[in-house]
C-alpha cells in the first residue's frame, strides 16, 4: 500500500469513528434514507411518519426487504419491530446481519419471527460463521409482538454476540475460537425482510388474505463501518474507542445474567445444543464450560 492510500484510509476510518461515536447511544431519530435502501419489493415498501417508520408487506405478488448501505465489523444493531397481526404461518419476518457474497463462507446473525394460526410467535435466532449455521434457538415471546413495537438488538464485538429483546439477553454466542469454533468476523450489512417460506409450515396460509405487514423503526446504526475494498480495516473496529467494545460489554453483568437465566429457564422452546437426535455429538460451543449455557 502506498502512503497516500494509507492516509486516505485512515482519514476515512477516523471520520467513521467520530461519526459512530457521537451517535451514542442511539436515541437520535434518523430518517430511513440516511442508512438504508430498499432491497426488493419496491412497491411493497412504505416509508412514512417523518421517514422514521417503514412498512414491509407481503402478498401473493411479492415480499419486500431493506438493507443498510454500509457493512460493519462491530456494533450494537437495533431495530424496533411490530409484527403482522394475522396468521403468519409460513411467513417469516426478519432482522439480521449478513456478510453476503461468498455463500459458502458467509457470516450471519439472525432474528426470525415465526407466527402461526393459534401458536404464539416464536423468535428464532441463528448464528452462521464461516458458512456454518444450524445453530437455531427458539424463544416463545412473553408478550404480544403484534400489539406494539419492541426492541430487538444484536451486540457484536470481539468477545461475544448478544441477542436481546427489550434489553433482556435471550442468547449469547461467545467467541470460542480457542475451542476451534468459528466466530463471525466478515463485514456484515443490516437487513430486514418479510418473505414466504412454504417449507416452514404444514397448513399453508391463504395469501389472498394479505397483505401481511411488519413495521420497523430505529434507523440509526451504532456500528463500525468497513469497506469491502479494505477488509483489514476491521481491526480498527475492535478499538475501545467504540463504546460497544468496552469492558462492561465483554460479558453479561450480574443483572443481565439473571435475566438471561430466567429466559433460558422459562421461554426457550428449541435449542440445537439439546437436540441429540440432530446432533449426536454436541458442538464444542455448547459445552457447559464454553459459557453458552
Ligand atoms: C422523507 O424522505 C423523502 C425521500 O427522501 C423526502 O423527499 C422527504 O422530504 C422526507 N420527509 C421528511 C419529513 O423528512
Ligand atoms: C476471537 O477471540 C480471539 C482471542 O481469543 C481474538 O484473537 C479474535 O480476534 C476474536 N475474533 C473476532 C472475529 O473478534
Ligand atoms: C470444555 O470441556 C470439554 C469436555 O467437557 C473439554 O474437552 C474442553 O477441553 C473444555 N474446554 C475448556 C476451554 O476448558
Amino acid at each position: 500500500m502506498d502512503l497516500l492510500f494509507i492516509s486516505v484510509l485512515l482519514t476515512a476510518l477516523l471520520a467513521g469513528v467520530s461519526a459512530a461515536v457521537t451517535g451514542v447511544p442511539n436515541n437520535v431519530v434518523v430518517p430511513f434514507q440516511q442508512n438504508y435502501h430498499i432491497l426488493y419489493g419496491q412497491d411493497h415498501v412504505n416509508v412514512f411518519g417523518e421517514n422514521n417508520t417503514v412498512r414491509l408487506s407481503l402478498d401473493q405478488s411479492s415480499g419486500s426487504g431493506f438493507g443498510s448501505y454500509k457493512k460493519f465489523a462491530s456494533g450494537l444493531f437495533e431495530m424496533r419491530i411490530k409484527l403482522p397481526p394475522k396468521d403468519t404461518s409460513c411467513i417469516i419476518t426478519s432482522f439480521y446481519l449478513t456478510s453476503f457474497g461468498d455463500e459458502f463462507h458467509h457470516d450471519e446473525l439472525d432474528f426470525e419471527f415465526y407466527g402461526g394460526n393459534s401458536l404464539p410467535y416464536q423468535l428464532q435466532t441463528n448464528v452462521f460463521a464461516n458458512g456454518v449455521g444450524g445453530r437455531e434457538q427458539k424463544v416463545a415471546l412473553w408478550f404480544d409482538p403484534t400489539a406494539d413495537f419492541h426492541d430487538y438488538q444484536i451486540l457484536w464485538n470481539q468477545h461475544h454476540v448478544m441477542f436481546s429483546v427489550d434489553g433482556i439477553p435471550i442468547r449469547v454466542f461467545k467467541n470460542n475460537t480457542v475451542l476451534g469454533v468459528d466466530y463471525p468476523w466478515r463485514p456484515m450489512q443490516v437487513e430486514a425482510t418479510i418473505w414466504y417460506a412454504d417449507w416452514a409450515c404444514d397448513v399453508k396460509p391463504d395469501l389472498s388474505k394479505g397483505p401481511y405487514v411488519a413495521e420497523y423503526q430505529s434507523f440509526d446504526i451504532a456500528g463500525c463501518p468497513v469497506d469491502d475494498f479494505n477488509p483489514n480495516g476491521r481491526e480498527l473496529c475492535y478499538s475501545p474507542r467504540f463504546w460497544w467494545n468496552t469492558g462492561n460489554r465483554w460479558q453479561l453483568d450480574p443483572h443481565q445474567e439473571q435475566e438471561f437465566q430466567n429466559v433460558r429457564a422459562k421461554h426457550i422452546s428449541y435449542d440445537y445444543c439439546r437436540d441429540r437426535a440432530r446432533y449426536p455429538v454436541v458442538s464444542p460451543e455448547c459445552q457447559p464450560n464454553s459459557s453458552l449455557l
